[in-house]
């Protein structure tokens, strides 16, 4: 096991003006033992950043280490690590057990250490009593498995996976998550596992890092990236639906926004253009009355409900700004019929068909808040760690999602949130 450090990693695909910048300066201190998920849209760079880990690609710029030593100029072979793929790679030609023997028979290890390993690792993946099949005789997860075990047999100081659950279905792939968490746990090994899928992700990551465009937006625990997105583009990657972003003016408690002013349950960080941004889940509709205490409340405009078993997605406007509130599947229904005057309320029995009507809207400060400069943040731009200023921090804590648009320059990527206290730096993971 080994912890495994970023270092300002810069990587062009080709030479001089015709290259292609895909990773632009990339720096994260990843600790021994963590499981570490890279997660962002298609393209923005996560199996090139792996694949350099690997050592399958070359560093332009910067350093990778794995432990102590600098492994920029140190083969594949010689980096002590396990790659699992997508495609999991596994020889046709060979039984379940050649398959996970042949890397360790390619080292020369004796044939009775060989069989030790294999069994030791095919009875922690269930996969004993398949040993002698071949590959064809398996389903899609026991191949995944398959391709996990020979991983494991290596005793590696560094597992990688790149998206190797793509190829399953939903229920096999909530099933294999649960199993490398209890792998995981039991070997403990440092892992950074590569996916487009959010779920994935937070469900997966001791930490997470979030990626667009070639640029680290965040660097952090689940909590941290859902409750305090550092960037707009993390707001509306993660979290799904994303969280609902208005852009807008605000003075003091009030804030403007595409034809109307809602009151804020607390002042803003500062008067002026900014972001206020809430998590769907962040706000309760159609109360006869607002609960005690609210500071604040408005006035949705309901137009298309979701039901989606558990819960219920209810989307409308807020002015003229697209806005989605999630609330419990079987609450939902009840409550919007019971919304204040007028009464063209939405009818919701039966899910999903309703009239539209006006529903009184009450976000739930101080957690639903996050309220975030309109322009871009120049320490941002310049890759430096934006520090929470005073007034953000003593501003309320909003949750905001953002529209998950691709950013066409890295350095305008996304609009820096700087949320309240921030015990890590969004970009390098390291503490500030
Ligand atoms: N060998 C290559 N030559 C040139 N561009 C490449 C090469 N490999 C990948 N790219 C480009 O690098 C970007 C990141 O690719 P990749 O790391 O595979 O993304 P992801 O894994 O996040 O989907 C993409 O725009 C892709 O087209
Ligand atoms: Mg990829």
């Amino acid at each position: 096991m080994a912890a495994i450090s970023l270092r300002n990693v810069v990587k062009r695909y080709g030479f001089g003006s015709g290259a292609t910048p895909v990773i632009h300066g990339l720096s994260a201190e990843i600790a021994d033992g963590e499981f570490i998920v890279i997660v962002g849209p298609s393209g923005c760079g996560k199996s090139t950043l792996l694949r350099m880990v690997a050592g399958l690609e070359a560093v332009t710029e910067g350093e990778i280490l794995i432990g102590a030593r600098v492994v920029n100029d140190i083969g594949p072979a010689e980096r002590d690590i396990a790659m699992v793929f997508q495609n999991y790679a596994l020889y046709p030609h060979m039984s379940v057990f050649d398959n996970m023997a042949y890397g360790l028979k390619l080292r020369g290890g004796s044939a009775a250490d060989i069989r030790a390993r294999v069994e030791k690792a095919a009875a922690l993946l269930e996969l004993t009593h398949l040993l002698a099949r071949k590959p064809r005789q398996l389903s899609g997860g026991q191949r995944q498995r398959v391709a996990m075990g020979r991983a494991i047999v290596r005793s590696p100081q560094v597992f990688l996976f790149d998206e190797p659950l793509s190829n399953l279905d939903a229920r096999l792939r909530a099933q294999t998550r649960l199993e490398i968490r209890r792998l995981h746990a039991e070997l403990g090994v440092t892992s950074l596992f590569v996916t487009h899928d959010q779920v994935e992700a937070m469900t997966l990551a001791q930490r997470m890092i979030v990626m667009n465009a070639g640029i680290m937006e965040q660097f952090g625990t689940p909590e941290q990236v859902y409750l305090e997105p550092a960037t707009t583009f993390v707001a509306g990657f993660i979290g799904s639906p994303p969280m609902n972003l208005l852009e807008g003016r605000a003075l003091g408690t009030r804030f403007e926004t595409s034809g109307v002013t809602l009151a804020l349950p607390a002042p803003a960080p500062r008067d002026g253009a900014l972001i206020l941004g809430v998590r769907p889940e962040h706000c309760a509709l159609g109360l006869a009355a607002p609960p005690a205490g609210a500071a604040a409340q408005w006035t949705f405009r309901v137009e298309m409900l979701e039901m989606l078993g558990a819960e219920r997605l209810v989307y409308g406007r807020l002015g003229e700004s697209a806005f989605t509130v999630r609330t419990e599947g079987t609450a939902a229904p009840a409550l919007v019929r019971r919304s204040d005057p007028p009464a063209r309320v939405v009818t919701a029995a039966g899910g999903g068909k309703g009239r539209a009507g006006d529903t009184r809207c009450v976000p739930l400060a101080p957690a639903a808040f996050r309220i975030v400069p309109a322009a871009r943040s120049p320490a941002r731009a310049h890759g430096v760690c934006a520090r929470a200023g005073r007034a953000a921090r003593a501003a309320p804590r909003a949750s905001a999602p953002a529209a998950p648009r691709p950013c066409p320059r890295p350095a305008a990527a996304s609009r820096s949130l700087p949320g309240p206290a921030r015990r890590s730096c969004p970009r390098s993971g390291r503490p500030v």
